[in-house]
């Protein structure tokens, strides 16, 4: 199925982030047989965008996530748009990622990092860099300020959008950011 025809099966929700996250998983140009890791499950919309896009996808999030963002039917969506065989998932926290070193060509992460609590964010980045082969990326896609505005209007508590940058103090690497119309791209080189 192509993307046109995914976003009219999965609806508005889907086609919010899809609209930023294809343009960029284009963009980026990883080989189609990477090793890919999503952080951050949710309802599966950027493991079905990478897979819809030939990714085999590794997708997870914690497994005592109560809040109302983690378990959202991910396998469901990823049916619906006939990927489901290309995504696997395996719960795991950010700052404990059940990897060997080097292990990731690419890691993806949508709307997912500043969900992590601050005090574990340098924790959860040295991790996807330590999974990370030494030539690979790292891509946060994380909201725009209009998109934090529109989701603090039904949801005052959600946090404030996180800018990797701020993490990666230390760590002799940067971020380049990619504007998206819904989300903002950050794409870490590995060297
Ligand atoms: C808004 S949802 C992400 C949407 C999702 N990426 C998608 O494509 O549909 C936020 C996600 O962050 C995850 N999350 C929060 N803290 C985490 C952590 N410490 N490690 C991994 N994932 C975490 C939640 O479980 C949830 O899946």
């Amino acid at each position: 199925m192509n993307i046109i025809e995914a976003k009219k099966n999965l609806g508005e929700k889907y086609s919010f982030s899809a609209v930023d996250t294809n343009k960029v998983i284009q963009k980026l140009k990883v080989p189609k047989n990477a090793k890919v890791l999503d952080v951050g499950t949710g309802m599966g919309s950027l493991a079905i965008t990478l897979a819809l896009n030939g990714y085999s996808v590794l997708t997870g999030e914690p497994s005592d996530d109560a809040s109302v963002y983690a378990n959202q039917n991910w396998l469901e969506n990823a049916k619906k748009v006939k990927v489901d065989h290309l995504i696997e998932f395996k719960a795991f926290d950010a700052i404990d990622i059940p990897y060997d070193d080097g292990f990731f060509d690419a890691i993806f992460c949508l709307g997912s990092f500043h969900h992590i609590n601050k005090t574990d964010r340098i924790k959860a980045i040295q991790e996807f860099i330590r999974v990370a082969k030494s030539n690979g990326i790292i891509c946060f896609f994380e909201p725009s300020k209009k998109t934090i505005k529109m989701i603090q209007k039904s949801d005052p508590s959600h946090p404030e959008a996180a800018d990797p940058n701020e993490y990666l103090q230390g760590l002799n690497l940067t971020s380049r950011k990619i504007k998206g119309s819904n989300f903002d791209a950050f794409v870490i080189e590995m060297e």
